[in-house]
Parts: C-alpha cells; structure tokens; sequence
C-alpha cells in the first residue's frame, strides 16, 4: 500500500519561450491556440515538497517559508483536485515551495512551480508517470509548465484533441546541445502590477484586431526555431525569437483596454540591444507578459553584453546564464 507519510521532493527550473504560448482555446484546460518552443533554464528554479495528510481536508501550502495567501492556496488546490483525481487518491496535502525567481513578477516563476509541484505529488505517491504524463498534469496548473518538464530546448505541442490528451511538451535538443549560447536575464524595476497572463490573453483573444494575424504567422516562426535549433544558427533563432516576441506584444497592446507589459527600461533593453547589433554583437531579445527582457547571444560575448545593459537606470539585476534541466527528484529542500 501507498505510505501517506512520504515526502515527494523536486525542483523544476523556469523556461523562457522562445515562440510564445499566447491564447487558449480551453482555458478550463489549458490548451492553447498554437504551438510553442521554450529554452528551460539554468539559473532560477523551484523546489517543491508534497506530503498526503489523509486525516485532514484541506491544502495546505506554504512559500517561501510563509503560509501562501488563499488566492495562491486556492489556485494550487484546485490544480491539486485534478492530479488526486488522476491518481485516485482523496485527502489533504501539504505543499511547500522554495524558489530563488521573484513570484509572479514575468519571470515565469509558474511555469516552474506547477512543473515541480507535479513531480513532487507523483513521488509523494511512488507512481511513475511519463514525462508525457507530467507534462499533461503540469499543463492544467500552468500552460508553460508543460514545458518545464523537459530540459533544454522544448516544444510544446498543442495537439488537436479536445480533451488535451495530445497536448504536451516534448524535447528538441539538450541542454549540453548548443554550449556557445548564452541567455541574459534582465530584471527591471517593477512597473505597474501586470496583468496575469490568464487574463492578458483571454483579452487579447477575444478583443485584440491583430490576434489573427499573430495566429497565421506562428506555424512560420515555430518551424524557423526549430531549424535553427537543428542547426545551431544564432541569427536565425535570434532573429525569429525578437520578432515572435514583438509581435506577441503587438497584440496585446491593440487589445481593448490596451495591455502595455512594458516598462521605460524594458524599452530601452531593446533599444540598447539594437544598436549594439547595430556595432557587430550579435544579441537578440525576447519578453514573455510581463518587462522583464531575456537576451540571446554569444557566450564570449555575454559579458560586455551584460555590463552594457547593467548600466541602464532601472535595470535592478543582470543574470547570465545558459540552458537548464528538466524537472527532477532531489533529496533535500
Ligand atoms: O503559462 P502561463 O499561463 O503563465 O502563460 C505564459 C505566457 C507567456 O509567458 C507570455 C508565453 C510563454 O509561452 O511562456
């Protein structure tokens, strides 16, 4: 029989998307209008503790140390009623995350989150989901998470079943594959409160005119990415990444009310971006619903690249990292 007393533990790192997860067409289930690739990465992850507490009703879950808000338990709760109904088991649980990304600030802090949550509820049960599986289930907590099963370079595939069945993420290159790519994590000052990406896109979906041209134009960009993954080509995948990105955001700022992600300094990333290409660096930039800007480039160069852009004001912290694993058990918290 199932110990109820078992600890599961794993850690998940955060992903970037390289061609953005933008619009649902079942948001019950999170599946989205259209594919998308992600790099995972190294630098900020999350570790998750799941323990069954069968003697009780409730979840319980804490962050960070501290007891989460009721909207944050109730949202991991919810997410947990399925995954005890895919399990068919009945209980309480008691969660705990630690993380080293700021929480829903754009630094995909979720797509990390619900990746190892969901390992850490199979182990606490010893069930041996598939990757496939755990993609699936993390799916439902956050739609990047599926992604963050994998580690490297991933694509998410949306699949055309209405019961999310065929809609998961699937690995397209290692971690290791591509060791001359570096990513820059630019951490701007916090701007107004964003808008959740739940909410950003189902507004866009439904009231943005350029939505339908963002969802004529993915399938080109999906298959560029994936060339330039294969071939290890940082123009291709840089260039294609940067305009996935804009016009990702294009969409949303033509959405009624307008959706403006951006802060002054996440503007000015780009620009300085620009012109640094402009003088012969190759660097490309990418900004999933929030200010925060990720940038591709050369490792050799990633250092100058990082200096120049620590100096612009209201840039709070500067990351330079590269690909990252997929989820995985670990021991302690
Ligand atoms: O997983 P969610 O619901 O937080 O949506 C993520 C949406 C983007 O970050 C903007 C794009 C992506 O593919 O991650």
């Amino acid at each position: 029989g199932l110990n109820p007393m078992e600890e599961g533990l794993a850690r998940a790192h955060i992903n970037i998307a390289l061609v953005k997860y933008w619009g649902k067409r079942d948001p019950r289930l999170n599946l989205p209008m259209n594919g998308s690739i992600s790099v995972t990465l190294d630098h900020y992850f999350v570790t998750a503790s799941v323990a069954m507490e069968p003697r009780r009703q409730e979840d319980r879950l804490w962050v960070n140390g501290a007891q989460a808000s009721p909207q944050e338990t109730q949202r991991v709760s919810k997410f947990f009623q399925r995954l005890k109904e895919y399990a068919g088991v009945s209980g309480g649980i008691v969660a705990r995350t630690t993380a080293n990304v700021p929480m829903a600030s754009g630094l995909a802090s979720s797509s990390a989150v619900f990746a190892a949550l969901t390992k850490a509820f199979s182990l606490s049960l010893g069930l041996p989901w598939s990757s496939s599986e755990l993609s699936r289930l993390a799916r439902l907590g956050s739609g990047s998470a599926s992604r963050s099963i994998h580690g490297g370079f991933v694509e998410w595939v949306k699949g055309i079943r209405n019961d999310g069945e065929d809609s998961y993420a699937v690995p397209l290159a290692t971690m290791d594959s591509w060791p001359s790519l570096a990513f820059v994590v630019v951490q701007v000052a916090a701007g107004p409160k964003a808008v959740s990406s739940r909410e950003g896109m189902q507004r866009v979906v439904q009231t943005s005119p350029l939505y339908p041209g963002w969802l004529a134009s993915v399938d080109h960009d999906l298959t560029r990415v994936r060339d330039a993954i294969y071939r290890q080509d940082l123009s291709l995948l840089g260039s294609v990444a940067e305009s996935n990105a804009l016009k990702m955001h294009a969409t949303a700022l033509a959405a009624v009310p307008p959706l403006v992600y951006w802060t002054g300094a996440t503007v000015s990333v780009i620009r300085r971006v620009q012109e640094m290409r402009a003088a012969g660096i190759e660097a490309y930039v990418t900004i999933d619903a929030g200010p925060h800007p990720v940038v591709l480039v050369e490792h050799h160069q990633a250092a100058d690249l990082a200096y120049a852009l620590s100096t612009i004001p209201d840039v709070v912290e500067v990351v330079t990292t590269q690909p990252g694993p997929g989820v995985e058990a670990v021991s302690a918290i």
